[in-house]
């Protein structure tokens, strides 16, 4: 387990922190982002994206629970009801390319289906501005 934490004064520095990750990334990797709504977690990923190479402009998917870029997915489950496993969010065929990213928003709505091998990352609000992000690479 390897930990990494992010003080951010800014929604720039949160995609900066981000873009740090992002050239860490092989491909194949699952990574879930907790944290209550205004964290930062969509502008995390917009950062995650823009270093992936992603060159559409990232949205909070609000009809669909997830969509697939290039090289990456963004899921956002806020408004999953019951708890499914990946394959019937339709997730599990893009976990298992090896080229491929999948990031969550709100992964606790499919908690207990969550690979063990993953990376967590947790947002905290401290003030207006203020974030702190731990990543922890399971
Ligand atoms: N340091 C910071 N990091 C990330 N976002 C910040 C920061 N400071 C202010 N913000 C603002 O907080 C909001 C975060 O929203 P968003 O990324 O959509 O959060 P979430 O996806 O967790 O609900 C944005 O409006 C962003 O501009
Ligand atoms: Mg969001």
């Amino acid at each position: 387990m390897k930990k990494d934490i992010c003080q951010s004064k800014s929604a720039k520095e949160t995609m900066a922190c981000a873009a740090k990750l992002g050239e860490q990334l092989k491909g194949g990797e699952l990574i879930a982002l907790w944290g209550d709504l205004g964290s930062g977690k969509t502008t995390f990923i917009k950062g995650l994206a823009k270093s992936l190479g992603v060159k559409d402009a990232i949205r909070s998917p609000s009809f669909l629970l997830f969509k697939p870029y290039k090289n990456f997915v963004h899921a956002d489950l806020y408004r999953l009801e019951k708890m499914i496993n990946l394959d019937e969010l339709g997730l599990g065929e893009y976990m298992e390319d090896k080229n491929t990213i999948v990031a969550i928003e709100w992964p606790e709505k499919i908690k207990k289906y969550l690979p063990r091998k993953r990376t967590d990352i947790y947002f905290k609000t401290i003030g207006e501005n203020e974030r702190e992000i731990k990543i922890v690479r399971n």
